[in-house]
């Protein structure tokens, strides 16, 4: 176990390349197993979950390697349809398997699926689709394992009752060697997605948008293998813009993902938050000025996304006057609130007035917590101090890291493995912007 150790305050400075996303990338490693032909991967950013998807594949009978940024997998054939548990229930998108390994083999069995600790998180979505395509699935609750069978999976119409990220590529990964047409219907337009379905078609897949939130999918025989470069990933980059403003700084993003970062962009300008475009994929982030109060609302794209309120909340612990964020996505998305309050941050839970909470929410109502809240309201701005912290899912970790580099005095943060879940070697390239960051065992102090 590891921690980091961070001095500030600190005004960030320089420039930074943006990673590969995360979330193109752990599915485009389950791609791999739609062909018996080789896969290559480039922009794959060398994190945790990137680690551990690729044993996923692995454990399934793949080859795979990664150097420099590039992966090349190369599927097995072995047959095995068991995802074991001591990887799979580490990692959530690992239950994207089930489509491939149905289409190849028939069968799947696959852990309950873990991840970041934001919320119930079910699949239960996912798993009703894949019923409709043909799909046998039962969990046993005595092994903990979802059972999956299907003698041939076929295309179906399926509606999602609420907006599904992985779930409409779980589905778009069962269709593409179906029998048939599916068409999903309500269907998730995450930028990410369309990412993924550009890798698809690139070997081979029938895959479109047809209508607003409906994509079409006819089944192709086979897929063939081919080489890739994904993405950068637009969540690293909001993080880097709101380092750069709450530090007083400036940052030049390479890699960047402006043109998907428009209602990020309007809500950032609002709060006094200052960005030049340097060319298409070049963006200046800095600060201008005293910041603002601005309340957000997340939600599907092209809203506010839920990836970004974490950090969002450090900028309005700087800006003048009280603002809010309302969490419509997950559950329970606040665990970073305590660890601010720690460090000085004005925050209070409170729970908006919502006329039809069942359907407002995109989470299934019934899995909310009793204690949990929706949404919170931060005054700001207040200066901000050390304190002994953890991190609790990917997003919070990168919120109390950027808060420990802009608080005066030496901070200890603890579960870096959750921010090595999703960014790249992030203490170096921290450090390279002017941060006074280490990481150290934790049992070294
Ligand atoms: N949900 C269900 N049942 C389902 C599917 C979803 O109740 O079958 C609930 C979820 O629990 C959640 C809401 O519906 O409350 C939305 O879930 P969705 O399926 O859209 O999200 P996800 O696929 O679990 C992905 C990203 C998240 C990102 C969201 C929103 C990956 C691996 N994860 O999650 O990324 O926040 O979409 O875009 O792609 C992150 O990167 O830190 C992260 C959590």
């Amino acid at each position: 176990m590891e921690k980091f150790i961070v001095s500030g305050p600190t005004v960030l400075h320089g420039d930074v390349t943006i990673a590969g996303a995360k979330n193109v990338a752990l599915k485009a490693i389950v791609v791999s197993l739609l062909t018996e032909e080789p896969i290559i991967l480039h922009n794959m950013p060398h994190i945790r979950d990137v680690l551990l998807m690729l044993e996923v594949v692995r454990s399934l009978g793949a080859t795979a390697t990664f150097e420099g940024n590039t992966v090349h997998i190369l599927d097995g054939k072995t047959g095995s349809t068991t995802v074991p548990l001591e990887i799979g229930a580490r990692l959530r998108t690992s239950s994207m398997v089930l489509g491939p390994m149905l289409s190849r083999y028939g069968k799947a069995m696959i852990p309950n699926p873990g991840g970041c600790r934001i919320g119930a998180r079910p699949i239960d979505r996912h798993i009703e689709g894949l019923k409709a395509m043909g799909a046998t699935i039962d969990y046993s609750s005595t092994d903990g394992f979802f059972h999956a069978e299907a003698k041939h999976l076929h295309g179906a119409d399926i509606t999602f009752e609420k907006n599904t990220h992985t779930g409409t590529e779980t589905l778009i990964l069962a269709a593409v060697l179906a029998d048939g047409t599916t068409v999903l219907r309500n269907a998730a337009e995450e930028v990410e997605i369309d990412d993924l379905i550009s890798l698809l078609c690139a070997m081979g897949a029938n895959i479109k948008r047809t209508e607003k939130r409906e994509i079409t999918i006819t089944g192709v025989p086979k897929l063939h293998g081919t080489e890739f470069t994904i993405m950068s990933d637009r969540n690293e980059e909001v993080t880097f813009a709101i380092a750069a403003v709450v530090s007083k700084g400036k940052i030049v993003v390479h890699h960047s993902e402006r043109r998907f970062l428009q209602e990020f962009l309007t809500v950032f300008e609002k709060a006094g938050g200052k960005f030049r475009a340097i060319d298409d994929t070049t963006t200046e982030y800095f600060y201008g000025g005293p910041l603002t109060a601005v309340d957000v609302t997340t939600g599907q794209h092209p809203g506010f996304m839920t990836d970004w309120q974490a950090p969002w909340a450090i900028l309005m612990t700087q800006a003048t006057g009280i603002s809010t964020i309302h969490e419509t996505v997950f559950e329970n998305r606040f665990s970073y609130v305590e660890e601010l309050k720690k460090m000085g941050a004005t925050i209070e839970y409170f729970d908006p007035e919502v006329a039809n909470p069942k359907e407002f929410y995109n989470f299934n109502f019934e899995d909310k917590a009793q204690d949990a809240h929706q949404a919170i309201r931060i005054t700001g701005p207040t200066p901000l101090h050390n304190a002994i912290t953890s991190m609790s899912d990917l997003r919070a970790g990168a919120t109390v890291v950027l808060a420990a580099i802009i608080a005066q005095g030496k901070s200890y943060i603890h579960g870096v493995e959750q921010i090595d879940r999703g960014y790249e070697h992030i203490e170096e390239r921290l450090r390279h912007l002017g941060a006074s960051i280490d990481r150290i065992e934790e049992d070294t102090i």
